[in-house]
């Protein structure tokens, strides 16, 4: 029986090549998209690649409708065994770089967290809990070197601190799943600069080239890693 796998946020950019390449995996894969517009329009493009995958309509910025929309893709699928927490926004502004810490909105942070935070933390209670009662699972969140401790700078202040927490949930959601004994492993990844909306046209990648890793933690084997930060298939200083 093939797994089944959730990316977020899966419409578009690194989120919609990690559900092309689950898919050519042999995965059965459901793209998570906010508005049933989107899923249409993620339809058609999956189609285009040449891959089926579902689309389910999934806003992780709204955390409080995230259990039973994954109860009811569970029952339309099957339980979910490989997640991918994707979906992610920044908005610190045009001139992110310069963005002041002390000039920035409880608006921007609210709703930075709420998507890039309080979403992932909502999709690995509803379906976590699950993989270790079946004694399988693979989570993979996508953060960003914007949210390493070691490397913290100015700039971007909502969307680095969001990936830092984000980091720090990944350790100790792995942590937990550690002392179950079940096959579950939980790591987060940076995808590097990839040319999507987030990344620009500059970036150095293509978003194929950013789905590598998260792909790479989504199909571990049982003796990979957990509780790892990864990027290029390579521990990353936290
Ligand atoms: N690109 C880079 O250089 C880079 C570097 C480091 C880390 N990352 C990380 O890699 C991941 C993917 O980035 P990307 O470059 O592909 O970003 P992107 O092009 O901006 O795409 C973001 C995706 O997330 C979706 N999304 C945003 N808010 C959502 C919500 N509330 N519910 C559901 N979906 C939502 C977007 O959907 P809509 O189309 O509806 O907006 C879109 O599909 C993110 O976690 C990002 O932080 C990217």
């Amino acid at each position: 029986m093939s797994k089944v796998a959730l990316v977020t946020g899966a419409n578009r950019g690194i989120g919609f090549a990690i559900a092309c390449e689950l898919a050519k995996r042999g995965l059965r894969v459901l793209a998570g998209v906010r508005s049933s517009e989107r899923a249409a329009e993620a339809a058609a493009n999956f189609t285009k690649a040449g891959v089926s995958v579902m689309p389910v309509v999934l806003d992780v910025a709204d955390a409080a409708t995230i259990p039973e929309v994954l109860a009811r893709a569970a029952v339309a699928s099957a339980p979910i065994d490989v997640l991918v927490n994707n979906a992610a926004i920044m908005i610190d502004g045009p001139g992110g770089f310069d963005a002041s810490l002390f000039e920035m909105t409880d608006d921007v942070l609210r709703r930075t967290w709420e998507t890039n935070v309080l979403g992932p933390a909502a999709t690995m209670r509803a379906l976590v809990p699950g993989m270790i009662a079946r004694g399988y699972g693979r989570v993979v969140n996508l953060s960003s070197r914007a949210g390493q401790m070691s490397g913290m700078w100015r700039g971007f202040p909502a969307y680095r601190a969001s990936k830092a927490a984000l980091n720090a949930l990944t350790r100790i959601a792995a942590a937990e799943v550690e002392t179950s004994g079940a096959d579950v492993k939980i790591n987060v990844c940076s995808p590097g600069w990839v040319r999507t909306e987030m990344g620009g046209t500059e970036a150095e990648r293509s978003p194929g080239q950013g789905a590598e890793t998260p792909v790479w933690l989504a199909t571990l084997d049982r003796d990979g890693p957990n509780g790892g930060f990864f990027e290029d298939k390579k521990p990353l200083a936290w």
